[in-house]
């Protein structure tokens, strides 16, 4: 047999060999970040290597095999990306407005030189269940509802009794304040941990807003955290406009000093705080976070106690806000529920939620009610902030 022959038959066997595994799976259903008035990023997993892209289809009666719905491919600089993480950013949305929407992965068996040997075909359901659906976020609305959970750290069980207490369906977006692994050694620690019950859930069709704790700071796999959430943005600390509430997200980084012997010199928190402070004293400043009538900053660390990062926070963030009035600041780290009125030094409330309640918000008209609900549905607690 000739060598070329032979080579020719060798590549056609592996390929073989690799088509007669299982078929390609979403591995982890998609989920939805960085939602907005006119965009949104959707996230998904497949369990290969793939290229993989996005369905988009009007919320108008239609059926969604109606027509050939247009095709949104998670590319990078021009190339569709191979991967098993695949996240597309749906740009040009209307705002307050619904949608659908179909999630698919390629596998890519093997590639050689410009030549790409490509495999079965995975999606999300259309046709034995109803499409998934979003709706973009909409500065007119004149409600709000919201719930927040925080310091979950791996109990995926607690997190579904907590939102059997809060249903997620009736809610406009959820906050996830931190701290929702331990560590953040494999992606299974963080499907397994909580975002499996979370798209089970709801994260498919409620957006999920993510505070990073300093617990989603240490492990192996901590440095991959943005290739899951809000992948389409620059930074990890955002801002947000829903309904009539400016939601400011703060990444504050570790509790201790960056040369703590438990970061093992891998930890810059002191300069990405500062870098932070730079952007927060401009978002503050910014048409979105004046314009709106409630102004909420969630942050995973409270700005208080004597551990380094919160003294951070009190000295680089809490001037800045101070300034800037927010209606209140919601926090958890601290596994124990804490109301901190405004005071000579936070010139705003606090609320600290523990690890184990649920924090819903609503905005109706001129007033935010935060109610406080444990494992059990109990409310233990209520804050009110009026105009
Ligand atoms: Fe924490």
């Amino acid at each position: 047999m000739k060598k070329t022959t032979f080579l020719l038959l060798l590549s056609w066997l592996s390929l073989f060999a690799a088509t007669a595994q299982k078929n390609i799976q979403i591995k982890h259903q998609p989920y939805l970040q960085d939602m907005d008035s006119s965009e949104v990023t959707i996230v998904w997993i497949a369990d290969q290597p793939s290229v993989g892209w996005v369905e988009l289809a009007p919320d108008d009666g239609s059926h969604f095999y109606q027509q050939e719905r247009p095709r949104y491919y998670d590319t990078r600089n021009g190339i569709k990306r191979v991967d098993s993480i695949h996240f597309v950013t749906l740009k040009n949305l209307e705002p307050g407005r619904a949608y659908r929407y179909r999630v698919y992965a390629q596998e890519v068996l093997q590639q050689q030189s410009n030549r790409v040997f490509y495999g079965d075909v995975a999606a999300t359901a259309v046709y034995k269940q109803a499409p998934l659906r979003f709706v973009t976020n909409n500065p007119a609305k004149q409600s709000l509802s919201f719930l927040m959970v925080n310091d979950i750290h791996d109990r995926s069980d607690l997190l579904d009794e907590l939102l059997d207490v809060s249903d997620p369906a009736t809610k406009d977006l959820v906050l996830f304040n931190g701290d929702m692994v331990s560590f953040l050694n494999s992606q299974d620690a963080l499907f397994d941990g909580f975002m499996d019950c979370a798209t089970r859930r709801f994260a498919s069709e409620v957006p999920m807003y993510y505070c990073r704790g300093n617990h989603e700071t240490r492990g192996e796999k901590a440095p991959d955290f943005q290739r899951y959430f809000m992948p389409g943005s620059d930074k990890l600390y955002i801002a947000f406009r829903q309904g009539t509430a400016c939601f400011v997200i703060l990444d504050g980084g570790e509790d201790k000093p960056d040369s703590d012997i438990e970061y093992a010199g891998i930890n810059c928190y002191d300069d990405y705080r500062s870098e932070q402070a730079r952007w927060l004293e401009s978002v503050l400043n910014s048409d979105l976070y004046r314009d709106a009538p409630f102004k909420l900053v969630i942050c995973h660390m409270p700005p208080f106690g004597d551990w380094h990062g919160s003294r951070e926070l009190f000295e680089k963030f809490v001037p800045l806000l101070n300034d800037a009035k927010p209606d209140l600041m919601l926090s958890g780290h601290l596994h124990q529920k804490q109301i901190h009125p405004a005071s000579a030094e936070v010139h705003f409330p606090v609320i600290i939620n523990s690890n184990n309640d649920v924090l819903e918000g609503e905005i109706i008209g001129n007033e935010l009610k935060i109610k406080i609900k444990d494992r059990s549905g109990k409310q233990v607690d209520e804050y009110v902030v009026k105009h």
